[in-house]
């Protein structure tokens, strides 16, 4: 019987590699080549599976022109990449990587938090840069986290994480906005009250941002939005590139109308917008927010689970648009 054929369009673990050609024959990225559109058209050619991670754009386009495609399975929990409606459409099941980084990626919404409100990374540069000469008593004070309001936009998963870590740990007020609100069993246990967007806004210390993109929450927070925030507060951003509006937040930061922000997403990764680059009360890091080596891992293990499931015995473990899993 022949194998069904994967294509793998980024580099990853040498065992996913060994783990998928067990099961298929597979084409891989080990170079991590940039490919083109057309590029990852022509590799998909005969193919029934993609191994995804989030920044290869799955559209009708190539849907169109991949008539063997069956399943592409994001190492993401986010799957903004995917149009999720032309792939059901073309009847390809769509899986990504919940749960297995939640606690990953709320420990490093925290980091980041704290790098952001107590200047660690502004600080660091000064130091490395020789300008540390002598200490003074208003060298880079930031603000205080334990005891401080943490508003959390997006409840979902990873925004319950951030809650925990911020109620229980540093003694925080919790208040949170999300499309719908939770029960009050989960409200209760992150100890978090529900608020309207332009409440969180205003009160909130500091406002951490972990809702999924879509284009309804395209630049959820733009000027605005900045306006609202209080003078000292500080702006978290791990969710997606372009639910902030970065040009907009470059102007907020430069004439300090807001305190600081963190961000480890931005409107067209891997570029960055120039302004945030010359601004110093920003924190910039690469979209790591999941990257540990167990947590990577265990998101490549599960899309190949989903890879196998489906290819193998026509199951996913977390498809996104299940419907397609009916008709197959
Ligand atoms: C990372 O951004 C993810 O969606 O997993």
């Amino acid at each position: 019987m022949t194998k069904p054929k994967v294509l793998v369009a980024r580099a990853i673990f040498p065992e996913t590699i060994t783990r998928l050609e067990q099961h298929f024959e597979v084409e891989s990225n080990q170079t991590d080549a940039a490919w083109s559109k057309a590029e990852l058209i022509a590799k998909l050619q005969g193919k029934q599976g993609a191994f995804t991670t989030g920044s290869e754009r799955i559209d009708a386009e190539l849907l169109d022109a991949c008539p063997d495609l069956k399943i592409c399975a994001n190492m993401a929990v986010g799957y903004n990449n995917f149009d999720v409606d032309a792939m059901t459409a073309h009847g390809v099941l769509g899986t990504n990587a919940p749960d297995v980084l939640t606690e990953t990626t709320a420990d490093f919404g925290f980091a980041l938090l704290m790098a952001t409100a107590r200047r660690i990374a502004e600080s660091e540069h000064y130091l490395r840069a020789g300008q540390w000469t002598k200490w003074a008593y208003d060298m880079f004070s930031g603000s205080d986290i334990h005891g401080s309001t943490l508003g959390i936009i997006g409840m979902g998963r990873i925004g319950q994480g951030i809650a925990k870590r911020g109620a229980h740990g540093f003694g925080m007020k919790v208040i949170y906005h999300n499309r719908s609100r939770l029960d009050a069993g989960l409200e209760a246990e992150c100890k978090a009250g529900y608020v309207s967007k332009d409440e969180l806004l205003r009160t909130a210390d500091h406002v951490v941002l972990v809702v999924p993109y879509s284009p309804a929450s395209h630049h959820t927070i733009g000027a605005a939005e900045l306006a609202l925030m209080k003078p000292t507060a500080t702006l978290i951003n791990i969710a997606r590139g372009g639910i902030v509006d970065d040009a907009a937040l470059a102007v907020a930061l430069r004439e300090k109308r807001i305190a600081a922000a963190g961000l480890d997403v931005f409107e067209g990764e891997p570029k960055v917008h120039p302004d945030l680059l010359t601004v110093p009360n920003v924190v910039l890091t690469p979209h790591i927010a999941s990257a540990t080596v167990p947590t990577r891992r265990a998101m490549a293990d599960l899309a190949t689970d989903n890879l196998i499931g489906f290819l193998t015995q026509k199951k996913a473990l977390t498809p996104v648009n299940p419907a397609v899993l009916a008709t197959r």
